[in-house]
């Protein structure tokens, strides 16, 4: 809203520079810009017209416009564009002048020392809602199980609908929506062995309108590795047991047959020269020191090797 002063400011203002054109007659002399047109992309636009060329001249711009305000109450009152008044180049970045989604009126004239040329207009005045909005340039990473996106950060006004699913048949496709400032976010847990896929579209809530998609990427997360080595480790822990306690058991019990009862088939020439008394009595000493003998474990092991 502009205050009673401001306008009397503004009014000063266009009668200062009325003047001069008036007097001087320049206004016939140095041509209007002409081809005024805005290009605008991603809420940035930028205001072009063919050059007015003067042979060994160095001619400047004055760049002005109206916001809806001015244009329905006040149609009189332009406004000086901020970034070029004056500017050498025949372009003028006007992002900054255009605020609201409403038509805005941009004009442009040549000037040269005192002369000055008449006003260009821009045909038709220029919504922002016109603005191209490119799909959102995005990283999609994987770290461990997280599927991580990294979006383009375009600016506050921008959001991002970013769409994912898991690649198979009949997949959900989920929806957020993002904010972006250029860094990593995790957006979804994976499961493992699974093909994920993202794409994504620039939103402007100020202007309703969205852009197409990026094209889909895709990640796939690797197979559980860790608890299939596991699995594999317990697995040949399993057979080892299943080999060596069976083995053990069995030289564990020759190895005790051994040490107990070693004779158990004396040669016959034993038999003979040995009477019979004898020999039971030597057998009963032997199955005693049998039973006396405990074999420490280590001494176990240690013939068992
Ligand atoms: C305006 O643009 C058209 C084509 O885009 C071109 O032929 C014409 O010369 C331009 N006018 C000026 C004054 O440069
Ligand atoms: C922009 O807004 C105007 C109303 O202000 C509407 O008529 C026009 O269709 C809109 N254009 C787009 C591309 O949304």
């Amino acid at each position: 809203m502009m205050i009673p002063e401001e306008i009397l400011t503004s009014h000063m203002w266009v009668f200062y520079t009325l003047i001069p054109c008036l007097l001087i007659d320049g206004v016939a002399r140095l041509p209007a810009p002409q081809n005024l047109s805005v290009q605008s992309t991603n809420m940035k636009h930028l205001l072009t017209w063919s050059p007015v060329t003067m042979a060994g001249e160095v001619i400047h711009y004055s760049v002005e416009y109206q916001g809806e305000y001015e244009s329905l109450y006040v149609s009189h009152i332009w406004i000086p564009s901020s970034r070029c008044s004056p500017t050498e180049v025949p372009e003028c970045d006007v992002t900054d002048d255009i605020t609201a989604t409403v038509p805005y009126n941009l004009r442009v004239r040549a000037t040269l020392g005192s002369q000055t040329s008449a006003w260009s207009t821009l045909k038709p005045p220029f919504n922002r809602n016109s603005t191209i909005l490119t799909p959102p340039g995005m990283e999609v990473t994987k770290d461990g199980f997280h599927l991580v996106i990294k979006l383009e950060d375009l600016g506050p006004q921008f959001e991002f609908l970013v769409t994912y699913w898991k690649r198979e048949p009949g997949a959900k496709e989920h929806v957020k929506i993002m904010r972006s400032r250029g860094i990593p976010v995790h957006l979804e847990t994976m499961e493992p062995g699974a093909v994920y896929c993202v794409k994504a579209q620039t939103l402007v809530n100020a202007i309703g309108r969205y852009s197409t998609f990026s094209p889909t990427e895709c990640v796939k997360v690797q197979e559980e590795t860790l608890p299939l080595a596991l699995a594999l480790f317990a697995f040949i822990g399993f057979m080892l047991i299943l080999v060596v306690v069976p083995l053990s058991i069995w030289k564990m019990g020759r190895l005790l047959q051994y040490s107990c009862c070693p004779a158990v088939v004396l040669p016959d020439t034993l038999k003979i020269t040995s009477s019979p008394q004898k020999l039971i009595s030597c057998r009963r000493e032997e199955v005693e020191a049998c039973a006396m003998t405990v074999q420490s474990p280590e001494e176990l092991f240690r013939t068992w090797i």
